[in-house]
């Protein structure tokens, strides 16, 4: 099956573009036929979704990356749909313009293209999500072709794909030597079954580059260097709130700094008695 999502023509950038209604699918299609390149974060709750959404990101990710960096597991792998559907509803109310994409947890979909729209309609009724996402290429493809039949955007993730860790042998670049073929047909096959993007994660430069020349729809970049389309990461990576980032994830700011003193200083005020003043108390 071939993708609908043709280039509209003329529309507006999708960061630093149109500030009324949602990204849609029709919009990311025609950045990458006008060749311009966009951010994207994940969110996990309503207070940043919000701010990321008025900072202008086009395409919010809840991803299971929830299991890291909200849950405090060491993989992805113990995620539920359970866990994911409220904090994708607090993503989707808080924001206004961009498109909430809700990962499709470890063993919500791998079985069949059935449990796979299963998993996919809870996550769009019940919360909200405007487009779903999943691990895997070639072996998914019916999974795809099945959800964008139901009308169901699907952004596909590709490479060092978290939830197969285990089959890696821990969290190592994928797609070296004869291994890139593999992961160019795979990404072939995404698009041919309709996905309107595709996350290339922990994959090299080169590769990553040339599997972005081939395709029609958008790639989008963690840890696979400058050649995507788009680039996303792990927003308390990227704002320096994780203890420990990956290499591929700059520092924007230290959240983690700020917040640790934030909390000592009010720690010290309550100790010394100085907290709170006349101006916080109620007469
Ligand atoms: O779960 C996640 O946050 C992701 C991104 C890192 C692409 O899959």
């Amino acid at each position: 099956m071939s993708s609908p999502l043709m280039p509209t023509g003329q529309s507006e950038p999708l960061y630093g573009g149109k500030k009324h209604g949602r990204v849609t699918v029709r919009d990311i299609a025609a950045a990458k036929a006008r060749g311009e390149k966009w951010p994207m974060l994940t969110a996990y709750d309503a207070l940043t979704a919000g701010i990321f959404d008025q900072a202008g990101i086009p395409v919010l990710l809840v991803g299971d990356s929830a299991g890291n960096v909200v849950f405090g597991y060491d993989t992805t792998i113990p995620v539920t749909v359970d866990d994911l559907i409220p904090l994708t509803a607090a993503v989707v109310r808080a924001t206004s313009r961009a498109m909430v994409v809700a990962d499709l947890p470890f063993g919500s979909y791998q079985a069949s293209p059935t449990e796979a729209l299963h998993s996919a309609v809870l996550f769009m009724k019940e919360a909200g999500a405007h487009s779903i996402k999943l691990e895997g290429g070639q072996r998914v493809a019916h999974h795809v072709e099945y959800l964008v039949a139901a009308g169901i955007p699907v952004m596909g993730h590709l490479g060092l794909t978290p939830q197969s860790v285990h089959a890696f042998g821990g969290f190592r670049v994928q797609g070296r030597g004869e291994d890139g073929q593999r992961l160019l047909h795979d990404a072939k096959a995404l698009e041919a079954a309709g996905a309107f993007s595709v996350v290339l994660e922990g994959i090299p430069a080169p590769l990553a580059a040339k599997i972005t020349e081939s395709l029609r729809i958008p790639t989008i970049g963690i840890g696979a260097g400058p050649g995507c389309d788009a680039q996303v990461l792990v927003w308390q990576d990227m704002a320096g709130l994780s203890p420990r980032s990956p290499k591929f994830a700059k520092r924007y700011a230290d959240l983690a700094g700020i917040l640790g003193a934030a909390a000592q200083e009010f720690a010290a005020e309550v100790a010394g008695g100085t907290f709170p003043a006349q101006e916080y108390s109620y007469k």
